[in-house]
């Protein structure tokens, strides 16, 4: 991998490098100042392109960080850093978006755990509706864009108390045609809050309710001050994930019912859509929206058992007691 920009570099002659905010798989992010509009502090997101690739796979490299750049500076919303501007300079592809003040919510949930207290279930509630905004919004694009990276660490909580979910690094553009799909492939992070689905990479079988794990996953974290089990461990191990209210017994059974129905192992599991989500935790979705699981199934199976049990044993006793009094017809 090329080593980090150094400080004060000028990219484009315009982008003056102030210093290096975190270094990931595919390069680094800095802060940098435009020099071009005075006093805008800027984010850029270096992303190298594998110089080990044959030149034709650099080129598709290339196309591919311009395809997904436009898609992602063409997005407006008040929880997504908004992306100025995207080049290429000395083999590396950047791309360009505010700079949002503040500390991420890996951060904040290590400062609630040194506190040996958890974080207020009305703060979480509002992160999560905001996050929920930004989700409704990717997800009705035309094609929908699915972030597929969605966690603690990638969620910024500016100091006004503004949610803003960052890295673009796996943000999956689902296309009708699979071979248009246009991911920008990216090392893989924490498997912590990736479903099933998404394991070794896979882009063919992700679609919206992939993220409504991840959000899951992130509210479990955020709600108990630990990281849920992963989603392999649980499969393995059945029942093995412990609910959100037995680490936080402070938090509603509504908001732990929700977290739970968003990291339901099978897609099918989970809710339809982030708005679907949104109703059961405002406690005005039907449940019988709720998806049938298997599990499910079952569990209607054996009431149905148990309604016709009772039925034939009260008619049993209705008879009895006609026996009883009139005793049986043609025996008097
Ligand atoms: N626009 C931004 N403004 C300020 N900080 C940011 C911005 N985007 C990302 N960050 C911070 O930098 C860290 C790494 O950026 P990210 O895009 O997540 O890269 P990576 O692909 O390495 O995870 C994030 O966890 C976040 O704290
Ligand atoms: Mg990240």
């Amino acid at each position: 991998m090329l080593p980090p920009l150094d400080s004060l570099s000028i990219l484009k002659d315009r982008y003056k490098v102030i210093g290096i905010i975190g270094q990931g798989g595919m390069g680094s992010i800095y802060k940098a100042e435009d020099t071009r509009l005075e006093g805008r502090t800027c984010a850029i997101k270096e992303i190298q392109i594998d110089v080990n690739a044959s030149p034709t796979q650099q080129q598709q490299a290339r196309e591919q960080f311009y395809r997904e750049a436009t898609v992602l500076a063409r997005l407006d919303h008040p929880n997504l850093p908004k992306v100025s501007d995207f080049f290429d300079e000395q083999d590396r592809d950047f791309l360009v978006m505010d700079y949002i003040p503040g500390i991420d919510l890996r951060q904040r949930i290590e400062e609630q755990r040194s506190n040996h207290s958890f974080i207020p279930e009305k703060e979480l509630l509002n992160w999560a509706e905001q996050l929920c905004d930004a989700l409704t919004y990717l997800h009705h694009q035309e094609p929908p864009v699915v972030h597929r990276d969605i966690k603690p660490a990638n969620i910024k909580l500016t100091p006004d108390g503004r949610i803003k979910l960052v890295d673009f690094g796996l943000v999956k553009i689902m296309t009708p045609d699979d071979t248009r799909t246009i991911t920008v492939i990216q090392g893989r992070g924490t498997v912590l809050y990736t479903p099933l689905e998404q394991y070794g990479g896979d882009v063919g079988h992700t679609d919206p309710r992939t993220d409504l794990y991840s959000l899951g996953a992130t509210l479990y974290h955020l709600a108990t001050n630990e990281p849920p089990l992963e989603a392999k461990e649980r499969f393995l191990h059945p029942g093995a994930l412990r609910r959100p209210r037995q680490i936080n017994p402070e938090l509603s059974n509504q908001t732990e019912k929700a977290i739970m129905w968003a990291m339901g192992m099978h897609p099918d599991d989970r809710p339809g859509s982030v708005e679907e989500w949104l109703s059961m935790l405002h406690g005005t979705g039907d449940v019988y929206a709720l998806p049938r699981s298997n599990d499910r199934i079952a569990f209607d199976r054996i009431n149905w058992v148990l309604g016709l049990g009772v039925f034939a044993l009260l008619t049993l006793a209705v008879l009895i007691t006609l026996v009883q009094q009139f005793g049986l017809p043609g025996l008097q």
